[in-house]
């Protein structure tokens, strides 16, 4: 972090794979490496298929506990990794899972910072987009300003964790940016 004094928020990050030793796991590795623990958590996204019968009051308890999770978090960051020109089913599934229920989604009004990365030197950039798309349904509060894309990213991790300076600073940059945003939500409405 740079000019914020963000010690006091929590941010919950979310790789959108669920591979072992995923590029967007590494990408939150390396920036909880910075950040510390206390201050970015990570949860991965093993949950069931969206199945709207099911959904409701006898949603699976690990549903339940993943949207607890994001309405106790400050602010989200998302790591989406591209598949076929989208974000993962992965993580679309837990997004949905998370858009619900209707009118009371635990995403709305949530600060979300989406960063993709890829091998390739597109970065993951339509996932990007795609995963903008779907948080503006549910008046998420997407961090603006540069896009976080991260190609090439197989060569600026190492040991399981992003460690590419240059993008790491680009990155954090972002996470400022994010906190701002939370702390402009926090704050009490003029009268
Ligand atoms: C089914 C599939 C589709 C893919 N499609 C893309 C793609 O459209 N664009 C891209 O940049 N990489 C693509 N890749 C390569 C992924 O970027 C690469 O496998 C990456 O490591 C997956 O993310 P992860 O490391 O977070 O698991 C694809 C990989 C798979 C398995």
């Amino acid at each position: 972090m740079s000019n914020l004094n963000a010690g006091q928020l929590r941010f919950l990050g979310l790789p959108g794979s669920i591979r072992r030793e995923a590029y967007s796991l590494a990408v939150l590795r390396g920036l909880q490496a910075r950040l510390g623990e206390a201050m970015l958590g990570i949860r991965d996204l093993h949950l069931p298929l969206y199945d709207q019968d099911v959904d409701g009051s006898a949603a699976p308890e690990v549903v339940t506990a993943f949207r607890s999770a994001i309405a106790g978090c400050d602010g989200l960051i998302i790591s989406t990794p591209e598949y076929n020109h989208g974000t993962s089913g992965v993580l679309k599934n837990a997004l949905d899972w998370a858009s619900r229920p209707f009118g009371r989604s635990v995403l709305t009004n949530k600060p979300v910072l989406v960063i993709s990365s890829s091998p390739a030197f597109t970065g993951g950039v339509r996932a990007h987009a795609q995963v903008n798309e779907t948080l503006l349904s549910v008046q998420a509060l997407i961090v603006s300003g540069p896009q976080v894309v991260i190609g090439g990213v197989a060569d600026k991790v190492r040991d399981g964790r992003l460690v590419d300076e240059a993008a790491l600073s680009f990155t954090l940059a972002a996470v400022d940016r994010l906190a701002a945003l939370c702390r402009v939500t926090e704050e009490p409405a003029l009268a």
